[in-house]
């Protein structure tokens, strides 16, 4: 028998891109490749890639020269470039690197397999269509090896809310909803495969409205049916939009106990004539009110969220409003970013602020933001929580999962195994994840 061919996935963005990956491997695995941890021993070469920010976008192409040795090496070896990035400059991509041979956008890479073998013959092949055929049910899953603990599982893609900064609408296109029946098939299928813990991906997933037996179903409507699953421990949502935080999807945090308390729901600022400007639809005043709701719902939630410092025409105090909400809702996690400009979007004309002032706010709100992760880390210790077991750790002996919270938490014991669920005393908080002791269940 031939030897498998070997594919090399480098993966960039989001979760919905590492969820892609996962999909397009397993479609190429249908055309005789296997996935290897190196691109110097590949016969193709994938980038998966992100436009959302200046920076992410430019990674691609200098990523891209450095493929010319293995090239010259192997002149079979096939790079392609799918995501976002192929999305929205796919020409482009092949006239700046003519080591490009392929390029796939988000919502045509099923076709992968038949793209690849246009390019045997040398020739190059592109496709950056939005078609009608569904990728998800044309990647009908071949893989049934067992995984680890936890998954993705996309429910939603997409995005009709256009920010005024953003190119997600652009490069992933309308919100689209998938079919409840496919998701819990696959959610079933994912926990036949090991999975305990399943966070639920979308661009906007808390607008979910997918087709189910009885009209559409909500985003709480289903995780209640995730519920049902015997051997789904956890579930997991992001990224949520303020606006969507349906009234039952709120009360879902009160009351299903797989549904784990953390929120990622981003801000992106503090100051209501900045959120105004980033067509957000939503003021400082009503995301504290929103987040007062879910924390009356469930007390101990930990909330995260996105921040954009120097929007154009953000003052100082603009700025300020943002910190005072920083300090008003108290973040156990935060993402922070210098305001990237993104042509094609409407932000991208305006009076941009001046680099250095970016720069300098971007360092006062991440010093504030790492003191809350740390408190929100520190009060930890001492407590309880129960930690889903990933993988060993670094040193021996060690095992590395998450607590509800998804702070990291190591512990040193030899009986613990990968998928184990298991309560932990938190004893040390370092710089970035918690270590503990495994507490032993008490004889009845
Ligand atoms: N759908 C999510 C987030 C999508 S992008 C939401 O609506 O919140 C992830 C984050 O990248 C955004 O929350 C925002 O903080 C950041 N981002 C998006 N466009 C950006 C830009 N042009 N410059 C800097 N940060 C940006
Ligand atoms: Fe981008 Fe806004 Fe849509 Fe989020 S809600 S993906 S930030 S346009
Ligand atoms: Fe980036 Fe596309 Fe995700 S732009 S953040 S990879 S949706």
């Amino acid at each position: 028998m031939a030897e498998p061919k070997k594919l090399f996935i480098k993966t960039y963005g989001c979760q919905m891109n590492v969820y892609d990956s996962e999909r397009m491997a397993e479609a190429m695995g249908g055309a005789g490749y296997v996935e290897t941890q190196t691109p110097d021993d590949a016969d193709m070469i994938l980038l998966n890639t992100c436009h959302i920010r200046e920076k992410a976008a430019e990674k691609v192409y200098s990523e891209l020269g450095r493929f010319r040795e293995l090239k010259d090496a192997k002149p079979d070896l096939k790079i392609g470039v799918a995501g976002c990035v192929a999305q929205a400059e796919g020409e482009e991509i092949m006239r700046r690197q003519p080591l490009v041979d392929l390029v796939v956008g988000p919502q045509s890479y099923h076709r992968l397999p038949q793209m690849e073998a246009k390019t045997r013959d040398g020739a190059k092949a592109l496709d950056t269509d939005f078609p009608e055929d569904d990728k998800f049910d044309t990647l009908r899953k071949r893989a049934k090896a067992k995984r680890g603990p936890t998954a993705f599982l996309t429910v939603q893609e997409g995005c009709d809310k256009f920010c005024a900064f953003c190119v997600v609408p652009y490069t992933r296109g309308a919100e689209v909803s998938r079919p409840a029946d496919r998701i819990l098939e696959e959610a079933r299928e994912l926990v036949d495969r090991g999975v305990r813990e399943i966070t639920l991906l979308g661009q906007n997933v808390n607008a979910y409205h997918g087709a189910g037996p009885a009209g559409d179903m909500t985003l709480a409507q289903l995780i209640w049916e995730l519920d049902k699953i015997d051997g789904l421990a956890r579930i997991r949502f992001t990224t949520s939009h303020p606006n969507d935080m349906a009234d039952d999807l709120i009360e879902a945090h009160g009351t299903c106990d797989k549904l784990m308390p953390y929120l990622h729901l981003p801000v992106q600022s503090g100051s209501d004539h900045i959120l105004k400007r980033m067509n957000r639809s939503h003021t400082a005043e009503s995301y504290l009110r929103l987040i007062e709701r879910i924390r009356a719902a469930r007390p101990d939630i930990l909330m995260s969220g996105d921040f954009i410092v120097g929007f154009p025409e953000e003052t100082e105090e603009d700025f300020q409003a943002t910190m005072d909400l920083i300090e008003e809702v108290n973040y156990g996690y935060a993402y922070s970013f210098k305001y990237s400009t993104r042509p094609g979007t409407p932000a991208a004309e305006r009076s941009q602020v001046d680099e250095d002032v970016k720069s300098e706010r971007l360092q006062r709100l991440q010093a504030l933001i790492t003191q809350q992760q740390r408190a929100a880390q520190e009060a930890m210790v001492g407590r309880t929580v129960n930690v889903l077991f990933e993988k060993p750790g670094r040193q021996d002996g060690q095992m590395v999962g998450k607590s509800e919270y998804l702070h990291a938490v190591h512990v040193t014991d030899s009986t613990i195994q990968s998928g184990d669920i298991v309560p932990v005393k938190i004893v040390e908080s370092g710089a970035n994840s918690l270590s503990g002791e495994i507490l032993r269940q008490a004889a009845e």
